[in-house]
């Protein structure tokens, strides 16, 4: 059974305590937290202020997605506001392995994502350094995009290479997930399942949580 992140992007944020303990309360055992900069890509979300105030209201997992350009400028700000994870994609800085390193150096547990166009083989040299790796499923920017079926090879070339040098990371999916695209990546060897509208733009979230475990039984 897959964990699964809902993404807060979708949540309905005048109310976003409520939305929280609802997924909470659902089983969901992470919250994905997605941090744009209007640079790596075009919109503005949120920044450490909001990690800080969620911390308290929640024991789930926060999992810090940065869509930051240079994110290393900004690790140790979420680590101190109290973020579990904290990925950085390896397309927005030239020093991956130092950003990784700060985020453990920070108490955080590092994370590296890659983008839908971005191979495999780009990470492999700080495979050993994480404890997740986000596969994007859509191009990173903006929630209710379509599920890109070509990164069911990326999950099971990533899982293989886990298998084969015995890595014990987590692979997370990101984009256009639902309770149909869930189960290839869960297959494929995926381990969480983010998903922002599908969850949230739903009457139920809390059944949509669990939608996403039964899938993946
Ligand atoms: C996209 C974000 C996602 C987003 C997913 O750039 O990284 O986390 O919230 O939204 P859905 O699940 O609606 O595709
Ligand atoms: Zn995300």
């Amino acid at each position: 059974m897959i964990k699964v992140a809902p993404s807060i992007l979708s949540a309905d944020y005048v109310n976003l305590q409520k939305d929280i303990e609802m997924v909470d309360r659902a089983g969901a055992e992470v919250l994905h937290i997605d941090v744009m900069d209007g640079a790596f890509v075009p919109a503005i979300s949120y920044g450490p202020g909001w990690v800080k105030a969620i911390r308290p209201i929640t024991k789930m997992v926060l999992d810090v997605h940065m869509m930051v350009q240079n994110p290393e400028r900004y690790v140790e700000d979420f680590a101190k506001a109290g973020a579990d994870i904290i990925g950085v994609h390896v397309e927005a800085t030239p020093h991956i392995h130092r950003a990784l390193q700060m985020i453990k150096n920070a108490g955080a547990t590092p994370e590296v994502v890659i983008n839908p166009g971005t191979p495999v083989a780009m990470i492999e040299p700080v495979l050993d350094m994480v404890g997740q790796v986000l596969i994007m499923t859509v191009n990173p920017g903006f929630g209710g995009q379509k599920f890109l079926p070509s990164s069911v090879d990326k999950i099971a070339e990533l899982n293989a290479i886990k298998e084969k040098k015995g890595y014990n990371f987590d692979i997370e999916i990101d984009g256009g997930v639902n309770n149909e695209t869930v189960v290839d990546c869960a297959k494929a060897g995926a381990t969480v399942a983010v998903a922002g509208s599908y969850v949230f733009n739903a009457d139920d979230p809390a059944a949509q949580v669990q939608a996403l475990k039964d899938a993946t039984k």
